[in-house]
């Protein structure tokens, strides 16, 4: 889970990072507001959970109050590489004197952590990497150790810190390391880490992400995921608990093991191509002891999503057995008639493996009309893309 700048920045202070700190407004009076409030000349930066907002024009400086709001009007409502601009951070400008960059982040093709460091941070870092990528230090950190004072002077050497700003980023890099660790991050960086004309070490800049996978150990992740950025149907799946990631296609898929539900949204794909180019709209893993009111639960998700046109049902049967998915389908057509939702788009339904048989009977004698079961994965797919191309 990435983090926006504001929400970087709180976790850089709570673990002793010096950084500057601000208020978040969504509307330019508030923008003006905040600047009176902050008492000096501002910037005004877009926060959105994507990099390069300088300089597609999401930062900006603003010498008074009305200056603020003028440029808070100008960035608010603007698309920054596919994100919309709702909020903006409003914070004291710093004067800056140099600029630097460091990070430290999970290294997977290494299997380690890496930290990364140079004094020629800034808006062009990407392009340092590429063009002189011995201006970027990289050092491995041993995920036992971590980044202990050794570990932060040998980063700082590697990049060639100025004697006078050392002792300050080794003492940065502990503290980011701080929240890396205890904040459970997959990436921390600095970019632009400055240095004040008075040769203070500051964080201008914060990219955090979070790992998800040690939410249970977190409960104040829950309160970072926003609701704006994440689509609305993936906030209703994890509520209630669903592995469900939402594509761009006509066609719902429900299945049960991820791995089984990845091949389905290929073969759909596939098929799809010949009823104009059909794709599936969703990922859905309801896992192996799917009971009837996950499968309910996972329909309603689906079946809510207007661009939905047909639900692929594919399922293979282990230990919870087919009949006992077909049960679980037909509850679910109920449960969802029961709340005044009854299903009004077509399902094609695969069983196969324990009790593959009675499964299909079971949906047979039902007589669902919406309800059709094919046996094998690939006419499924096909009959799937058919109906939503059909429907649209
Ligand atoms: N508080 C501030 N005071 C003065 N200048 C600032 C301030 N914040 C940012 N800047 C200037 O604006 C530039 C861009 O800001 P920032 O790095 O926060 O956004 P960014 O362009 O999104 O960065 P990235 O591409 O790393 O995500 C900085 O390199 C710095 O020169
Ligand atoms: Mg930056």
């Amino acid at each position: 889970m990435d983090l926006y700048e504001f929400q970087a920045k709180e976790l850089f202070a709570r673990h002793g990072v010096p950084t500057t700190s601000g208020i978040v407004v969504r509307t330019p009076q508030h923008a003006k507001e905040a600047a009176e409030e902050l008492g000096c000349a501002v910037v005004v930066k877009a926060q959105v959970k994507t990099g390069g907002r300088g300089k597609a024009g999401g930062v900006k400086l603003a010498a008074d109050p009305q200056e603020a709001l003028e440029r808070a009007t100008d960035i608010l409502g603007l698309d920054i590489k596919g994100h919309t601009v709702h909020q903006v951070l409003i914070t004291p400008a710093s004067d800056i004197d140099e600029e630097y960059y460091v990070s430290i982040l999970l290294d997977r093709s290494n299997r380690t952590f890496l930290a990364m460091a140079s004094k020629e941070g800034g808006v062009e870092i990407e392009q340092l990497a590429v063009e002189r990528p011995e201006a970027l230090a990289r050092v491995a950190v041993d995920p036992l150790v971590g980044v202990d004072r050794a570990k932060a002077e040998e980063i700082v050497d590697a990049a060639a810190f100025d004697a006078s700003v050392r002792d300050q980023v080794i003492e940065v890099l502990e503290r980011l390391w701080d929240v890396f660790i205890n904040e459970d991050a997959t990436l921390v960086e600095v970019n632009p880490l400055v240095k004040t004309p008075e040769g203070q070490v500051l964080a201008l800049d914060g990219k955090v992400s979070l790992d998800e996978n040690a939410s249970f150990r977190h409960p104040e992740f829950d309160s970072l995921v926003d609701s704006v950025e994440t689509d609305p149907l993936e906030v209703a799946a994890k509520e209630r608990d669903l592995n469900y990631v939402k594509l761009s296609g006509s066609v719902g898929i429900i299945g049960n093991g991820a791995g089984l539900v990845m091949s389905t949204l290929d073969v759909v794909a596939y098929a799809g191509e010949e009823f104009g180019g059909q794709r599936p709209a969703n990922f859905l893993d309801i896992g192996g002891g799917a009971s009837a009111q996950v499968m309910a639960d996972g329909l309603e998700i689906i079946l809510s999503d207007a661009e939905v046109k047909s639900v692929f049902v594919n399922v293979f049967g282990g230990i919870t057995a087919c009949d006992a998915v077909a049960n679980g389908i037909l509850q679910a057509l109920e449960l969802l008639a029961g709340k005044g939702e009854a299903v009004a788009k077509p399902l094609v339904v695969r069983l196969d493996g324990n009790n593959a048989d009675l499964g299909r009977q079971i949906l047979r004698d039902a007589a669902n009309q919406l309800v059709e079961i094919v046996d094998t994965m690939d006419e499924a797919a096909r009959r799937v893309a058919e109906l939503a191309a059909q429907g649209a």
